[in-house]
């Protein structure tokens, strides 16, 4: 299958072809999603076969309005309902009861679903224009980085999918909150672009899955227990100040290691590749993943990362470098 690269003007054949039951790439807010209509068996399983996702891992819904949202759980209880209007459309995917709507490969088999409105002009429009709930996870390859332009997708999913509409790149670059407001107090299943802080100023407090403190616990949202985000080389976050760093990559060239090192601006540190996250933890988010995928495309084979603070969306970008790292963690 060829897949075409969609501008603007031809958004028409993306929403004819999502109607056929075929899986079109779309840009979010949040990173790229490969969407697929969630009431189509068919097309969930082009979803999953494109990704290469294993399938006990739910997708999640992607509407267009609260309204929307009714069509596939049974209720929306109160706190779900702030959450919405405070956060809708954004970077918050509401875990509620299923009503059975969708398509039982989109749920895993659960009884509840996750649902999302992005604030993306282009998701919106295929979603209005198609009247579907589009189920879409990220436009990656399972296991690696997710996808936070179209050059990603078309690097992981070229001729795997219908289309790629192609919005440039994606604005906060982690991806959304996962939040289950089936129990009290709600739980984060996965931090992204939605804050903790942001969520209690509103709801007051809710607890962290306990999976997120990357002990041995499994977590509640499937998707958290895979390996992911993993770039090729081995990466480690590393604990201690600039020079115990510096001193780690000159250890590893000195034994025959290429190094790569993911800096912030103005952190002076030498290595064989360096990636700059900019100068603040939305910066950082943005940029993670094209970091890593540019080192996939060196013959870097050690990254070093400094740990990170867990402020705002700082948690979201810690849990996907120490994820990355497949819990490695260097301690001076
Ligand atoms: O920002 C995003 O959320 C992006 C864009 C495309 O919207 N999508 C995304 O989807 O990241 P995906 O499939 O890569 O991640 C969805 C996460 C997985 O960890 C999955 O296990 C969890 O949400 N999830 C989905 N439905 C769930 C449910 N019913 N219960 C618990 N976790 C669920
Ligand atoms: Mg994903």
């Amino acid at each position: 299958m060829k897949t075409e690269m969609i501008d603007l003007q031809t958004m028409d054949e993306a929403v004819r072809l999502l109607q056929e039951g075929e899986v079109v790439a779309m840009p979010t807010e949040t990173v790229y999603g490969l969407a697929g209509d969630a009431t189509n068996e068919a097309a969930v399983r082009r979803i999953f076969a494109a990704k290469g996702r294993p399938s006990d891992n739910p997708l999640i819904v992607h509407v267009a309005s609260v309204e929307q949202a009714h069509q596939f759980v049974t209720h929306i209880p109160d706190v779900a309902a702030r959450l919405m209007e405070a956060f809708w459309p954004g970077a918050l995917t509401i875990i509620l009861e299923s009503n059975g709507t969708a398509s039982t490969l989109v749920t895993a088999g659960l009884d509840t679903i996750g649902l999302r409105m992005p604030d993306h002009p282009l998701a919106l429009q295929l979603i209005e224009a198609t009247g579907l709930g589009l189920a879409a996870p990220s436009a990656n390859r399972s296991g690696k980085p997710s996808p936070t332009s179209s050059a990603h997708v078309a690097h992981d999913l070229s001729g795997r999918i219908a289309a790629i509409v192609d919005g440039g790149e994606t604005g906060i670059g982690v991806e959304s909150t996962v939040i289950d407001c089936t129990m009290t107090p709600p739980a984060i299943l996965r931090p992204g672009g939605v804050t903790r802080e942001q969520i209690e100023s509103v709801i007051g407090p809710v607890t962290l899955d306990p999976a997120l403190s990357m002990k041995d616990v499994t977590p509640k949202a499937p998707g958290m227990k895979y390996t992911h985000y993993a770039p090729e080389a081995t990466l480690s976050v590393v604990e201690g100040d600039l020079s115990f760093l510096q001193q780690l990559i000159d250890d590893a060239r000195q034994t025959g290691h290429k190094t790569g090192v993911l800096l912030f601006d103005g952190e002076d540190v030498d290595a064989d590749v360096r990636c700059s996250l900019g100068n603040s933890m939305e910066t950082a988010a943005q940029r993670l993943y094209d970091c890593l995928r540019r080192f996939d495309q060196t013959t870097v084979d050690q990254i070093f990362v400094r740990d990170l603070s867990e402020e705002g969306v700082g948690l979201a970008v810690r849990n996907r470098l120490h994820k990355a790292a497949g819990g490695r963690v260097i301690r001076p």
